[in-house]
C-alpha cells in the first residue's frame, strides 16, 4: 500500500476538523490564546497518534468519524505537552520543528496556558461525541482511558518522574524503560485503545490494540532517542546512554515485530497498522528524520 498517500488522506482529515475547532474570529477577546494554541498545532507534525486512531478504526471495518473527535483530542493533548515540555522549567528548548518554540514566540505566561487550553479542548471533544446509540457508557469509558493514560499515572507521571530522576547522573534500563512507556507509551497506546472502546471491539481485539500499542509505543520514544543521539544530542535519559545504538536499533526492531504480530488475528484491513509500524522503526534510518 502507498503509505504517504494513507498519511495524506488522514492527515486532511484530522486537519480539517481541527480547523473548525480552532476558528475565532480576530477581534475576539479570545484570539491571542487561539493563535498561541494554533501555532504549534498547525501545521503541527506528523500527526502519528491520530493517525492510528483512524487505522484502528480502519482495521475494524468502521467508519473514520466516529472516531475523528478522538483523533482531534490526542493532537490537542499532544500539542499541549510538547508546549509545556519546551518551556524553561523543563526541557528549556527554543525550537520545536524547526520553528522558535511557543513560549519563544508567545512569552511563557501564554504557552502555559496554551497548553492547559489545549488539554482542557480535548476533554471537550471526547465529551462531546454523538454515540451511534446513545451509548454513554461506553463513553464514559473512553473519556477514562484518555484521562488515565494522560494524568498523573500515565503521560504527566513519566515526565514527572524523569524531572526527578535527571538530578541523579546514571539511569538503569529499568527505570529508563518505565519513563518512557509513561511519558510516550501510555498515549500512543490510548490512540488504539480508546477508539477500541467506542467502536465496541471484541475483547481479543482490544487487547490486541493494546498490546500493538504498548509496543509501537516504546519503540517509537526509542527511535526518538536514536534520532536525538544521530544529530548529536546528549540525553543522560535516553536509550543510548544505556546501550549502544546498534543495540538501541536492535531493540525497536524486537519491539516492532512484537507489535506486529499482535496483529495476527486481523485480516488486510490492518495493512495501514502494520504499515506505520514498520514507518515509525524504519524513521530511525532516515538522514533528516522530522
Ligand atoms: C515527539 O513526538 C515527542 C515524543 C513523544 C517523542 P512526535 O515525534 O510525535 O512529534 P511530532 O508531532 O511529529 O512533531
Ligand atoms: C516530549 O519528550 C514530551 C513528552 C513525551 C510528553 P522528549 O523531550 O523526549 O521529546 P522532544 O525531544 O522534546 O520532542
Ligand atoms: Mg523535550
Amino acid at each position: 500500500m502507498d503509505l504517504q498517500k494513507y498519511f495524506k488522506t488522514k492527515k486532511e482529515m484530522i486537519d480539517g476538523m481541527l480547523e473548525k475547532h480552532f476558528q475565532v474570529p480576530s477581534e475576539s477577546p479570545f484570539a491571542e490564546i487561539y493563535d498561541a494554541m494554533r501555532y504549534t498545532l498547525f501545521p503541527g507534525g506528523k500527526r502519528i497518534r491520530s493517525i492510528l486512531t483512524l487505522a484502528a478504526a480502519d482495521a475494524l471495518g468502521k467508519d473514520n468519524n466516529t472516531v475523528l473527535p478522538i483523533a482531534c483530542a490526542l493532537e490537542a493533548i499532544h500539542t499541549y505537552s510538547l508546549i509545556h515540555d519546551d518551556l524553561p522549567a523543563l526541557d528549556n528548548d527554543d525550537t520545536r520543528r524547526g520553528m522558535p518554540s511557543n513560549h519563544i514566540k508567545f512569552g511563557e505566561d501564554i504557552a502555559i496556558l496554551a497548553g492547559d487550553g489545549l488539554l482542557t479542548l480535548a476533554f471537550e471533544f471526547l465529551s462531546n461525541i454523538e454515540t451511534q446509540n446513545g451509548d454513554s457508557a461506553i463513553l464514559l469509558e473512553a473519556i477514562y482511558e484518555l484521562a488515565r493514560a494522560a494524568g498523573p499515572r500515565g503521560m504527566v507521571g513519566g515526565q514527572a518522574c524523569e524531572v526527578r530522576k535527571r538530578k541523579e547522573k546514571e539511569c538503569e534500563l529499568p527505570v529508563l524503560q518505565f519513563l518512557h512507556i509513561h511519558k510516550t507509551g501510555m498515549l500512543i497506546r490510548a490512540a488504539l485503545t480508546i477508539p477500541a472502546k467506542l467502536l465496541k471491539a471484541s475483547n481479543k481485539e482490544y487487547e490486541a490494540f493494546k498490546s500493538y500499542g504498548e509496543n509501537l509505543g516504546l519503540a517509537f520514544q526509542i527511535v526518538d532517542d536514536i534520532q536525538d543521539a544521530q544529530k548529536g544530542k546528549k540525553e543522560n535519559f535516553s536509550f543510548p546512554s544505556v546501550m549502544s545504538l546498534d543495540e538501541c536499533k536492535a531493540r525497536a526492531i524486537e519491539l516492532k515485530d512484537k507489535a506486529l504480530s499482535q496483529l495476527s488475528i486481523f485480516d488486510k484491513k490492518a495493512e495501514p497498522l502494520r504499515h506505520i509500524a514498520t514507518f515509525v522503526v524504519e524513521r530511525m534510518h532516515a538522514k533528516n528524520p522530522n
